[in-house]
């Protein structure tokens, strides 16, 4: 018997989700009642994309690695699913909890949820409204199967109850990759990356891209390729390349070119207190990640988002996110407001960004299960 103890599966897969999962390890040891594993899927693998973040995070070693590698989306999520089946079978966790919206939080919330094992969602209810983004798919199919929903803004909380999800599983608790985020930038202050490359501190921007919308789509890889040009005759670009970028890139012939730009510096993956450190001595972050226009509006560093939309619309409201699309004009606008007077938007506070939601979900679990 395991008396009072409950199991839980903490499910990790890809990128954002190690630095989210963290925030919940680090107080973990505050809840003695709750056991967490950790079960890495294996959907990243590299080095720069998997196992630094775990040196950096202190995460502990994954109970179980599933090693799922890269496939199509039906295949990397069947893979997953399969493996973690077989795992749950045999080790019988008390609740899984998977975090974002990435294959493997989807994957692993459908086979908990078929074994009548309760399934916890942090970083629910979040919606573009937008059907093209993968994402999307696993956010809304996830939170339909979730008995705890952890809300990080009001728009989650809003958009739950307009789909018809019970108040009582709805839990609004900040974010947790904010709390990590408070915990390491003391420790990424200490870093110079952009020294590396020559570059002082506030004379470059930070340019992330890996949105299949954005580098899947060769136009679109193009036009963005042309913004890079021109952005690099006022400034200069650290731009870390992600593997589907780069693979897209050199597709269209990009890739050197861009790199043959003496203001442009495309560099390797990197980790994230390298990531942490680029963001806060930049003038100002391009990005279509989502998590970064989160970090940025705790930072209250100026961020431009190359999408058409936001899940995360509190960035927008309440940060520093300025939404672009693929209008060139604009995003030229805006980049000349923030290199001539700096800032654009000030950052007001974002409720429950404080650097506690990881121990308001343990609490709440361990009160409630
Ligand atoms: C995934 C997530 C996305 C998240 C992003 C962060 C889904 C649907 N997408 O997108 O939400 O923002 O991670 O990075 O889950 N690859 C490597 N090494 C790796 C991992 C991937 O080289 O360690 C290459 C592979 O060629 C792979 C491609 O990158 O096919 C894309 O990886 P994948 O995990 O399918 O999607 P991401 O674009 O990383």
């Amino acid at each position: 018997m395991r008396a009072s103890n409950k199991i839980i599966d903490i499910i990790a897969g890809a990128r954002p989700n190690f630095m989210k999962v963290a925030a919940l390890f680090v107080v973990a040891d505050q809840f003695p009642h709750l056991k967490l594993r950790l079960i890495h899927t294996g959907q990243h693998y590299d080095i720069s994309m998997s196992d630094i973040f775990f040196q950096e995070l202190g995460l502990p070693k994954p109970i179980k690695h599933l090693e799922v590698g890269s496939a199509s989306h039906a295949r990397q999520t069947a893979e997953i699913m399969k493996r973690y089946e077989t795992w749950v079978l045999a080790n019988k966790p008390d609740l899984c909890l998977v975090v974002g919206d990435v294959n493997s939080t989807v994957a692993c919330a459908l086979v908990a949820s078929k074994l009548q094992i309760p399934v916890v969602h942090v970083e629910a209810g979040l919606r573009s409204f937008d059907r093209c983004m993968p994402e999307e798919i696993n956010r809304v199919v996830t939170d339909s199967l979730s008995d705890y929903l952890f809300v990080t803004e009001q728009s989650g909380v809003d958009n739950l109850k307009r789909e018809g999800i019970p108040s009582e599983k709805i839990h609004f608790v900040g974010h947790v990759m904010v709390d990590t985020l408070f915990r390491m930038k003391e420790k990424a202050k200490e870093l110079n990356v952009a020294g590396q490359y020559g570059v002082m501190p506030k004379e470059y921007v930070y340019v992330t891209l890996h949105r299949p919308s954005n580098v899947d789509d060769e136009k679109n890889l193009n036009a963005l390729c042309d913004q890079l040009i021109w952005l690099s005759h006022q400034t200069s670009i650290i731009f870390p390349v992600h593997p589907r970028t780069k693979k897209n890139l050199e597709k269209i012939n990009r890739f050197q070119l861009l790199k043959n730009s003496a203001q442009i510096h495309l560099i390797e993956p990197v980790s994230y207190l390298e990531s942490v450190n680029l963001m806060m001595n930049a003038l100002c972050v391009v990005t279509d990640s989502g998590g970064l226009q989160e970090e940025t509006s705790a930072l209250g560093i100026p961020c431009l988002t190359l999408r058409h939309n936001t899940e995360r619309p509190v960035t927008v409201e309440l940060g520093t996110n300025t939404v672009i699309g693929h209008d060139g004009n604009l995003f030229q606008k805006r980049m000349n407001d923030i290199m001539l007077n700096g800032d654009i938007k000030s950052s007001n506070k974002i409720p429950l960004w404080d650097g506690q939601a990881g121990k308001r979900i343990l609490e709440i679990l361990n009160n409630t299960f």
